[in-house]
């Protein structure tokens, strides 16, 4: 996949759909951030409730994401479910990064790293986790608990071995 001075290209980057698929669906079910606050500008009603200029409130995303109506067994790591169109999944059901006029102008940036780490990770090494089922912390984005520490196995080179 990877042209011959071993850099991944914009290009090959584009070509990797699975793990792109992969990265989107990690940021559905645990997503960096929860939410933010927001100021209410005018009187509205949503969802039954009356919501009154003036107040102060928190937008969560977690629940967007959970919701059983757009993304069928929630709970499940499956990253399949964004293979379709894009319009299979409405706007502002899935927002890692926020959505409208304010959604985060640099959400291009964390998918390009999160492509470039699994990429050179998965070709070069092979690795144990030294915690088996390390828990995962709220501090106050997700975080292995104890850091994740790994023994990371280089590969050997295919090209002198074969
Ligand atoms: C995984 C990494 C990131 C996550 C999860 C993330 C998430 C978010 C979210 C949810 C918002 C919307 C906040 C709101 O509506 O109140 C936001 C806004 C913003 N993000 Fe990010 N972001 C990330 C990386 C970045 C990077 C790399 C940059 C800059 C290069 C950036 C710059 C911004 C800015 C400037 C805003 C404010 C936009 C506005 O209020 O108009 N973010 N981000």
């Amino acid at each position: 996949m990877v042209e011959s001075d071993g850099k991944l290209k914009w290009g090959e980057m584009q070509s990797m759909k699975y793990t792109g698929r992969a990265v989107q669906e990690l940021m559905r079910l645990k997503p960096l951030l929860s939410g933010n606050f927001r100021y209410v500008t005018r009187d509205i009603s949503f969802g039954g409730y009356d919501i009154r200029k003036g107040w102060r409130i928190l937008w969560v995303l977690f629940p967007a994401h959970m919701d059983p109506e757009i993304f069928d067994k929630p709970e499940k790591f499956q990253p399949s479910r964004f293979e379709g169109p894009s319009k299979s999944v409405p706007p502002y059901t899935y927002i890692p990064f926020g959505a409208g006029s304010r959604i985060c102008p640099g959400s291009k940036f964390p998918r390009i790293d999160a492509l470039l780490i699994i990429h050179h990770l998965v070709t070069n090494y092979g690795w144990t986790p030294l915690i088996p089922d390390e828990p995962l912390i709220h501090d106050p984005i997700p975080y292995p608990a104890k850091g994740l520490p790994v023994r990371l196995h280089p590969m050997l080179d295919r090209e002198n071995t074969a």
